[in-house]
Parts: structure tokens; C-alpha cells; sequence
């Protein structure tokens, strides 16, 4: 049976012949256009499927010409980014401390890495600034009770204060008033004496300058300037770890006191304790 094209009266186009409830299509050809991106699609797909990697395959994929691989370039950024870091912590770990102190470029790189460790694991209980709060001395300004060298203050992370590491420093000041080792009347007086101490107004009694010479400057020393063999504090100094107030140094010296300072060998890298000893060194106000 052969089939009459039908022309379509209003535009003049031939249809295909197709109706769909009184409608009919007209058989337009595709717009110059569309067939012109198609084409260009087309060959666009073909030069990049032999350029570029494209079909998978059982055992691998289409490599292309020209050797474009993600995978390669990721390996390679990350391969380089390991050497920049394992150069400074080479240095870090590889060099006294003193030395990467005084490499200003590595010190860059310390501020910058030792902020976010020392928020993460210090400044909870130092102290953002690490000036410290009651209970928590201050360890950006005064003289640290342990030493301020960068090797004392990385000794003081790695093992910590009356904590539970094998080697601990152990900090203990005595209890006078509780054990009974000093009369009430004592206390009060050497409370006035220790707060004299900061005071350069302050007038020193002699009978209580005596006692403490016998009872305390064995661990603060004659001066009061603290002992770092023994983690005894300065005495004169502006700064207090539990307060310098009349009562907080009462109870200091009635009641004793032993800081806990955890350490931090087991829960940081070698690299990470001696980075941060860097780190607190530099934040230091320097002592005259
Ligand atoms: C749980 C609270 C706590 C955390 C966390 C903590 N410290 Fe301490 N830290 C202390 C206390 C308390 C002392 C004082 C101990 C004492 O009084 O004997 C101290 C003492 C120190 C000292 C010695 C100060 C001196 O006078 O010699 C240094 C240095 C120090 N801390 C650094 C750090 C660093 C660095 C971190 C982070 C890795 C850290 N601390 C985390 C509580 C803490
Ligand atoms: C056995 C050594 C030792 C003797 C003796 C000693 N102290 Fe201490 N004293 C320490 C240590 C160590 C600390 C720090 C404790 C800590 O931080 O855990 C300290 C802390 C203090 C503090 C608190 C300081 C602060 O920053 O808050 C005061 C006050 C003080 N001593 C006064 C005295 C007086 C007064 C005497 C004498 C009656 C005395 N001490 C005798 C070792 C000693």
C-alpha cells in the first residue's frame, strides 16, 4: 500500500503522517544548530577518549596519549607536602632545642603549629594565653618554678608534675600547720612576711625573716627566689599558682600544696612535646 505524502495547508511542510487527536507533525528538519553541537559533541568525545584516560576495563582503564592521571598528581602533592613537614620536624627532632629557637623560619612554622596543639592539650587548664587561673600557674610570664630553659620546659611536658609517669618531677610543699610542724601564731606571720616579699614597701621582721631562713629557704632559698632543683617557686615574684591573696597563702602554708601537671609522653609525639616546649618558650614574656 503506498503512502502519499500529506503537505500541511497552513505552513506548507510536509508531516509524517503521524496524528495525535486532530493534531499532525510536521517532519521539520533538526535546526543547523543543534546538529552543528551535536557534531562537535561527537568528535569533541572521540579526540578526548584517545587524549584523555576514558573506558574501564577488567583490568585497568584507557590510558589516553597524553598521561593525565588525578591519581598521580594527588600522590605527588601529597609526596611533597610530606617533605616540607618532614624537613622542620627533622630539624625540630634532629637539633637542640636551643638551636631551633634561634631559626626564625622554623620558629614561623612553631608558632604557627603549636597554637592549635597548645589550645588542644594545654590551654585547659593554662589558659589560651598561658598566663594560667587558680590552681594553674602562669606559664608565659615570671620564672618558671622548674626552670625556664627550653630543655627544662620540655622535660616538665614529657614526664610532668606529681603525675603518674615513672619519672615524674615531684613538687611537695610541706604542710606546716596541719602536721604540726610550725604554731598557728607562725603562720599567720610568715603569711604576712611571704606577701612582704612581692612588696618592696613591705617591712621585714627579723624574728620572722629568721624563721623563714630556717624553715623555708632550704627549698625557696635565702633569697626567696624559688629553686629549680626542687620546683620551689619564687616567692617575690608578682605571680602565684593558688593565689596571693592573705587566705590563699595561709592555706599555702597551713594546709601544703602539690599541683598535678599530667605528662604527656604517652598521648603526643616526641615531636609534638618538643614542638611545644619550643612553643612556650617563645610565648614567654622574658624575666629580667
Ligand atoms: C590538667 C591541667 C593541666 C594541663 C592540661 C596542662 N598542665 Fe601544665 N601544669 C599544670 C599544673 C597544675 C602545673 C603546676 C604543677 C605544680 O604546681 O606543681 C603545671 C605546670 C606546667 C609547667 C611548669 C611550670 C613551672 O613553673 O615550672 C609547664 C612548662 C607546663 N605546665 C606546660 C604545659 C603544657 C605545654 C601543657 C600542654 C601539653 C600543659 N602544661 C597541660 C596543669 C596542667
Ligand atoms: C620541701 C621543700 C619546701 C619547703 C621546706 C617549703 N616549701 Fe613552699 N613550696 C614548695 C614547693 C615545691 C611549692 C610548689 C608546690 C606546687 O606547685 O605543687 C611550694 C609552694 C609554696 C607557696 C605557694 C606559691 C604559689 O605560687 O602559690 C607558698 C606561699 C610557699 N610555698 C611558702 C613557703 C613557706 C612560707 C615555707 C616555710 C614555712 C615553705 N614554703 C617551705 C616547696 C617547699
Amino acid at each position: 500500500m503506498s503512502h502519499q505524502p500529506e503537505r500541511d495547508p497552513v505552513s506548507g511542510q510536509i508531516t509524517t503522517g503521524h496524528e495525535w487527536n486532530g493534531i499532525k507533525e510536521l517532519n521539520s528538519p533538526v535546526p543547523k544548530v543543534v546538529f552543528a553541537a551535536l557534531v562537535l559533541g561527537a568528535i569533541y568525545l572521540v579526540i578526548s577518549t584517545i587524549l584523555l584516560p576514558a573506558w574501564p576495563g577488567i583490568t585497568g582503564y584507557t590510558r589516553g596519549l597524553l598521561g593525565v592521571d588525578q591519581r598521580d598528581t594527588v600522590n605527588r602533592e601529597v609526596e611533597q607536602a610530606r617533605m616540607a613537614r618532614s624537613q622542620w620536624t627533622d630539624l625540630i627532632n634532629g637539633q637542640p632545642l636551643e638551636e631551633s629557637l634561634a631559626d626564625s623560619a622554623l620558629m614561623d612554622i612553631v608558632r604557627e603549629t603549636g597554637s592549635t596543639l597548645f589550645i588542644d592539650n594545654c590551654a585547659a587548664c593554662h589558659g589560651t594565653e598561658g598566663t594560667g587561673g587558680p590552681g594553674f600557674p602562669d606559664i608565659a610570664e615570671g620564672r618558671l618554678a622548674w626552670g625556664d630553659d627550653v630543655e627544662t620546659i620540655h622535660e616538665t611536658i614529657r614526664v610532668g608534675i606529681n603525675s603518674s609517669h615513672p619519672e615524674t618531677r615531684f613538687a611537695q610543699m610541706l604542710a606546716f600547720g596541719r602536721d604540726g610542724m610550725l604554731p598557728r601564731a607562725d603562720i599567720v606571720a610568715l603569711t604576712g612576711h611571704v606577701l612582704g616579699l612581692s612588696d618592696p614597701q613591705a617591712q621585714t621582721d627579723p624574728a620572722v625573716a629568721e624563721t623563714f631562713a630556717f624553715n623555708c629557704a632550704s627549698c625557696h632559698g635565702e633569697d626567696a627566689r624559688g629553686v629549680t632543683d626542687f620546683g620551689a617557686p619564687d616567692l617575690t615574684d608578682p605571680y602565684w599558682t593558688f593565689g596571693g591573696d592573705r587566705d590563699a597563702v595561709f592555706s599555702s602554708i597551713f594546709n601544703g600544696r602539690a599541683g598535678h601537671m599530667p605528662h604527656w609522653e604517652d598521648r603526643l609525639s616526641e615531636t609534638e612535646t618538643r614542638l611545644l616546649a619550643l612553643y612556650v618558650h617563645d610565648m614567654r614574656t622574658p624575666v629580667q
